[in-house]
């Protein structure tokens, strides 16, 4: 019964085991198991079942945990050379940019910052891509790309009359759109 027992609980340990070698808990885990005579002496076989059901429940507590931090990185590859991929990131780069203009610009109620900010990686960005980059994007990422361009030119619009919060609350908005295509899509 015991033995039976402490087969099944080595089996979990073992799938498990990478996840727990560092951990302190396993530490104190393996030493029980190293010295079984002295947990038997201890207890009644009632406290080693009790013993060694939470020990399996922290086993698969810590395995679980494991599943969280080796989740793969599923995102779609776009599949950019080494200077279209440069290019990409460096319009990335110019709408975070663009982003942190608008945000000062509110913040400053300075209406022109806004405006200039916006427009920036509004339609001319999106007329400036390449055509490489553009025939390399699958259409489900140009439907969250096309969208952005326009949220810019609507706030360049909008940043003429809108109140500052309505301002702040669009610029939210518009950035769940660099969430969502973030979530799907990576250069490499
Ligand atoms: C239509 C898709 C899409 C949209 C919309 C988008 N991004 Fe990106 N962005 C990407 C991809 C793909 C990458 C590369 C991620 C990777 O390879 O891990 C990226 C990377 C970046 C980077 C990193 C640049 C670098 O040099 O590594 C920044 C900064 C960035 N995006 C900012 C933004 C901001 C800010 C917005 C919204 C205003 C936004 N992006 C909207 C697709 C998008």
């Amino acid at each position: 019964m015991m033995g039976y027992e402490l087969s099944y609980i080595s089996m979990i340990i073992h799938n498990g085991g990478h996840a727990v070698v560092n951990s302190n808990d396993f530490l104190t885990l393996r030493t029980a198991f190293a010295h079984p005579t002295e947990i038997q002496q201890r207890g009644s076989m009632n406290k080693i079942s009790t013993l060694l059901l939470s020990l399996a429940l922290m086993v698969f507590s810590v395995s679980i945990n494991a599943v969280d931090v080796e989740t793969p990185d599923n995102r779609i590859n776009l599949g950019f050379n080494a200077s279209e991929k440069a290019e990409f990131l460096s319009e990335m780069r110019q709408m975070l940019t663009s982003i942190q203009g608008i945000m000062e610009g509110i913040g400053e109620e300075d209406r022109e910052l806004i405006i200039k900010s916006a427009r920036y990686s509004g339609n001319r960005m999106a007329r400036a891509t390449s055509d490489a980059i553009k025939s390399k994007t699958p259409a489900s990422f140009k439907d969250i790309g096309g969208p952005t361009h326009m949220m810019f030119e609507e706030l360049v619009i909008r940043a003429e009359t809108d109140d500052m919060d309505l301002l702040a609350s669009f610029t939210g908005e518009l950035m769940k759109q660099c969430l969502a295509c973030h979530a799907l899509f990576k250069t490499d």
